[in-house]
């Protein structure tokens, strides 16, 4: 992986407006840009940008940071540059951060049809912890079924 992509912690407005445009790009959910920046004004949420060597920004990342326990609420990469080791370039950042925060655990829930995303988190270390049924509505009758992973990021001395 290229040393020059970066990334950086979102907190000003400006990178709020991107990380709104990118995580639209990625995700089509239906928030308004009020709604998505009010949300990630909570104290509890943490977000982060990625941007290539073009210093063009390509990847999101949305955490919650409750006490010593992180969980991904949201976490992806531009159609067009996945699969290119970027994703995984991105979390390994954001987990060194924490590590360095002295943060205990991250957890995060993804569909078990993302095998993608899941071969990603087991390279990166997670571990599966449980499924939960039939936990997304896809349309009317539709459901999938949520993995939920957990990374340890500190390891307590037993001595
Ligand atoms: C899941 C996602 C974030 C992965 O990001 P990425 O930049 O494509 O991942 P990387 O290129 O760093 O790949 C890391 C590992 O993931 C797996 N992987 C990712 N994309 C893959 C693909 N298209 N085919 C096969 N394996 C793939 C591989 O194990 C890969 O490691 P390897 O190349 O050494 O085999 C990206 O596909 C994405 O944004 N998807 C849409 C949003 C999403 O599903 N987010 C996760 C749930 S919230």
């Amino acid at each position: 992986m290229n040393k020059k992509n970066y990334f950086c912690e979102v907190t000003t407005y400006r990178q709020k407006k991107i990380l709104f445009d990118i995580y639209q790009n990625i995700f089509q959910d239906n928030w308004c840009q009020k709604s998505f920046i009010d949300y990630i004004n909570n104290s509890w949420v943490n977000s982060f940008l990625l941007f290539n060597e073009l210093k063009s920004p390509i990847g999101v990342c949305m955490l919650s940071n409750i006490l010593n326990e992180l969980e991904i609420i949201k976490f992806g990469i531009k159609n067009q540059y996945r699969n290119q080791g970027f994703g995984f370039f991105f979390l390994n950042e954001i987990i060194n951060l924490y590590k360095k925060k002295k943060k205990e655990n991250i957890f995060l829930e993804v569909s078990t049809k993302n095998v993608f995303a899941i071969r990603l988190y087991l390279k990166l270390g997670f571990e599966k912890l449980t499924i939960r049924d039939k936990y997304y509505k896809k349309s009317t009758n539709k459901f999938e079924d949520a993995l939920i992973m957990k990374k340890k990021l500190i390891f307590f001395d037993s001595n």
